[in-house]
């Protein structure tokens, strides 16, 4: 993983240089994506594409690329295989520290690549469920922007490892939202639900395929608004994420959901978003 992008040329990690003064320091005044590749190939390219416009529009970046063009070749430098491409665009680089900025200023571009595990190859039973906490939702009120000042969910999931759980579920007035870097799905009496689309969640990518599944496949679905009793009196709990797929929570608040198990439901999407994927791959 040693190769990594730089403002139009691939670089070593270590000789990649970014200004004192860039604002994607100083004021987190920057936006990212991370999208999947696996076996080589991205996954829900375009999705990703639409949603890195959006956060720019949003935060007015001006930033141009052939983005696939510089994931792709990324990807290809760092051996291919199964991988996520973290791709961030700061405002750029003032010279100077000031919060007002200049319409001129050359958009810094970095992106650089991890290692992500294939779910969908090892298959269901090797997922591990996971365990979570509920916390009080403390980000700004714009979640639907992909912006890097990830301080309150950066907190948030240290304080759900210190409690040994994995992820932290965030609630804001009495609704749950999502977790601090995925999506939430609870399932009850058959039927999946999740949070509705608003500016105090991420349009999650994965969320999206999921709920397109769910229609193709004739499970019932709706988007909501979960408050803490109906999480915690769910028969399944899940997560999504583009870099762990959809996966079961089995602990909330120290309480397992149903029975502990991963649930009926979750597999049967495991299989439906494996098939998805096997044909993405195969280009069946
Ligand atoms: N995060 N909600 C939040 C707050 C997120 O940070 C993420 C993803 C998601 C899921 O979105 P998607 O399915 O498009 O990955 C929801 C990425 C993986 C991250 O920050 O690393």
């Amino acid at each position: 993983m040693n190769t990594v992008y730089l403002n139009g040329q691939f670089v070593a990690a270590q000789d990649a240089r970014v200004s004192v003064f860039d604002r994607g320091f100083l004021f987190g005044d920057s936006i990212y994506e991370v999208i999947p590749y696996y076996r080589g190939v991205g996954f829900r390219l375009e999705e990703h594409l639409q949603r890195l416009s959006h956060s720019l529009r949003a935060v007015r970046i001006d930033a141009e690329a052939d983005w696939i063009a510089i994931m792709d070749e990324l990807v290809l430098r760092n051996g291919g295989g199964n991988l996520s491409v973290y791709l961030q665009v700061s405002r750029g680089n003032a010279g100077k520290r000031s919060a007002v900025y200049s319409d001129d200023l050359e958009p810094t571009v970095f992106a650089c690549c991890n290692p992500i595990r294939d779910i969908y190859q090892d298959g269901a039973d090797q997922v591990q469920g996971i365990r979570a906490i509920v916390v009080a939702d403390q980000r700004w009120l714009r979640c639907d922007i992909k912006a890097t000042g990830l301080l309150p969910n950066i907190l948030v999931l240290q304080q759900a490892r210190d409690h040994g759980a994995d992820e932290a579920l965030l609630i804001r007035d009495q609704l749950l939202t999502e977790g601090t870097s995925s999506n939430l799905f609870i399932v009850k009496h058959g039927v999946l639900y999740t949070p509705k689309r608003s500016s105090e969640i991420l349009g999650g990518i994965t969320r999206e395929l999921v709920l397109d599944l769910a229609d193709e496949n004739g499970i019932q679905y709706q988007e909501i608004d979960i408050d803490y009793e109906t999480l915690i009196s769910a028969d399944e709990v899940w997560i999504s994420s583009s870099t762990r797929a959809v996966v079961p929570v089995i602990e909330v608040d120290n309480q397992p959901v149903a029975d502990g198990a991963k649930g009926p439901l979750w597999r049967q999407m495991f299989e439906l978003f494996a098939g998805y994927q096997r044909r993405l791959m195969t280009g069946e």
